[in-house]
Formats: C-alpha cells, structure tokens, sequence
C-alpha cells in the first residue's frame, strides 16, 4: 500500500460539567453529558504514518517509546482506524509530542487521543465529518471526544455510538477566559480516569449526580454564552465537588485531593470575598484549575504562585479545534 503520513493538533480541554462514569464502558457511553473548554496555549501534536515494513505499531511520546500500556490502547484506538478503512494488520509508525508536562493534571488523553485520531483519518483517506470525529475520538479517551471541535464545547450522552460526540456551543473567541493550573503533584495518579469511571457506580451518590447534571449543565451553557462568570463559577465548583464526592464515596474509594487542594480551595474563596472575581475546577488529580477572565489573569497568577505546595503554573486562553498541520514529526 502507499506510504501515507499525516499530521494533526489538538489541545486539551478543561471540563466545567465533568464526565465521569460510563453507561456502556467498552464504547465509552457517558453517564451523563459535559461541557468543556478546549486550551488554546496547550498543544500535543500527534504524526502517524501507516507502513506495511513496520511489525507492531510503534509509539513515541515526548521523544520516549510508549510503555506497553500506552502503546496497547494506542494500537487498539488505530485498529478502530484501520477496520473503517479496511487496512486491518497494516501497522502505523505514531511521534508525538506534547508542549506541557504530562500527569500534570491536564489531560494529555484527551489532546492525545484527538490529535490521533485526525492524524490517522486522514494518514488512511478517511475523510470522516467532525462529529465522525469526535465520536470516534471518544473511543479512546471520553474527554478526547471534547477536543475535536473547538472552542467550548459540548458532549451529548446520545442514544448509541454514532450519537456520542461533542460540538461547538461557542468559538474559542466568545470569552477571554483563562485557565490558571497550580500544579502542585507531577506523579502520574495511582487510579487513572478508565478504571475511576468503572468505579462510579459504586458510589451511592453517582446516581444523584448523574440525575442533577443535565439542568447544571444548561444552565452552565446558558451563562458561558452569556459571559457571566459569576453564575457561572458556582456550577462548575459545586460540579467538581460533586465529582469528587463520587469518587470519594466509590469502592474502593478514591482521594485525589491532597492538602495542597484544599488551601488552593480556601485560598480561592478568601480571594473572591476580597473580590477577585475567579473560581476553581478539579479533574481527577490534586492539581486545582482557577478560571478566571483574561483581564484578571495577572493578579490569579501572582496569588496562585504564594500557594503551599506549587511546582508550577500553566495558564492558557480558550483554543480551537484540533486540525491537520504540515510539519510531520518524523
Ligand atoms: O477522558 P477521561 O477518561 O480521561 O476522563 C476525564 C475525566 C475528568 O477529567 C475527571 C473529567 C472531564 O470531564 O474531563
């Protein structure tokens, strides 16, 4: 077959209504809808290129081979690939490579998963639509299916695989928000987010989240389209709480807050009665994201950095939709 390569970017996204726990695991069905943000500063870039010489598919992420668990999912993601494409056992050489650490609390799955998804489309000629897309990112990793269309977006629970996939709700230009992460873990989480979501159901509290979501989450859109951040922040705090309290209260149970994310939590409510106006989210790790609007992005980060505990910083404005780009990886 001929040598084909492609090359796509994607960013990752921060939830404001999470995804968490799933009503059919093996396609990655959400329990519930999300919303999200996709972050515009953050960028992984992902080449693939099929090749009949290669035995296996080979991985390379940030200039190191894939372990064999990141590679498996890979290769299983591409085989969803290649059976549309009818080139099953036609190996794929992947480079990627990411501008922010991974297991820093961004998640790189999700910037991963999409930008190989559009890579490996078009590497084989598939030429699928964007909700194609985002459905069959969504395979790999749920939160990946946010980061094919840009902006903020929007992923439907839908009736079945083909109705599961994220859209625009509003261009990365429709608020000047930012998203100030205080790092204060870089060790990869003990329980990563597949096996979390296989957990949820475990909580007794899973029910009730999944039940109050759906009218969060309108009122959530309707006051990003409004720009009101106010309103705003109370639902993607009490959101986030709400996801923790399910993982909290699973079996076995999962903490992934640290004391760090507590005095972030604190800090950020003594900051607001003071009246700057900004608001945390937590995905799942002990890193705390503080959105706020870009005009007030110098004064978050100045207090962010007097925290206990912080390694780093990483701020980033709303970003676009992940898309093919010239400059291969290899
Ligand atoms: O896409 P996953 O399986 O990595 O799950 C993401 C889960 C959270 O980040 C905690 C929430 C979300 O909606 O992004």
């Amino acid at each position: 077959m001929p040598y084909r390569k492609a090359t796509a970017i994607a960013h990752p996204n921060i939830a404001f209504i999470k995804y968490w726990g799933n009503r059919d695991d093996a396609l990655r069905l959400p329990a519930n809808p999300s919303l999200s943000m996709n972050l515009g500063d953050l960028v992984t870039t992902t080449t693939v290129a099929f090749a009949g010489e290669l035995e296996t598919d080979e991985v390379t992420i940030d200039g190191q081979p894939a372990g064999e668990a990141a590679r498996s999912r890979a290769s299983g993601h591409l085989d969803l690939v290649r059976d549309r494409a009818g080139l099953r056992g036609v190996p794929a050489r992947v480079v990627s490579r990411n501008n922010f650490p991974i297991g820093a609390g961004i998640a790189s799955s999700a910037s991963g998963f999409a930008a190989l998804t559009v890579a490996a489309c078009a590497a084989v000629g598939l030429d699928l639509t964007e909700r194609e897309l985002s459905a069959l990112a969504r395979r790999g990793s749920g939160s990946a299916s946010r980061s094919v269309p840009g902006g903020y977006t929007k992923w439907l629970m839908g009736q079945g695989n083909a109705s599961s996939f994220a859209h625009s709700v509003a261009p990365a230009d429709h608020w000047d928000l930012r998203d100030v992460v205080v790092v204060v873990s870089r060790e990869h989480k003990a329980v990563g987010s597949s096996r979390g979501h296989g957990l949820a159901v475990s909580s007794p509290l899973q029910s009730a989240r999944v039940a109050a979501v759906p009218a969060m989450l309108d009122v959530c859109k309707r006051v990003l389209l409004a720009h009101n951040l106010g309103a705003m922040g109370v639902l993607i705090e009490q959101d986030a709480v709400m996801m923790h309290a399910v993982m909290m209260t699973s079996r076995p149970a999962l903490y992934y807050w640290t004391p760090e994310t507590i005095a972030a939590i604190q800090a950020v409510q003594s900051w607001r009665a003071e009246g700057l106006p900004v608001y945390f989210t937590i995905d799942a790790g002990p890193n705390v994201h503080l959105i706020c609007e870009a005009a007030d992005v110098a004064e978050v980060e100045g207090r962010a950095r007097t925290l206990p505990g912080v390694l780093d910083i990483l701020v980033s404005c709303p970003g676009g939709p992940a898309r093919l780009v010239e400059e291969h990886l290899f």
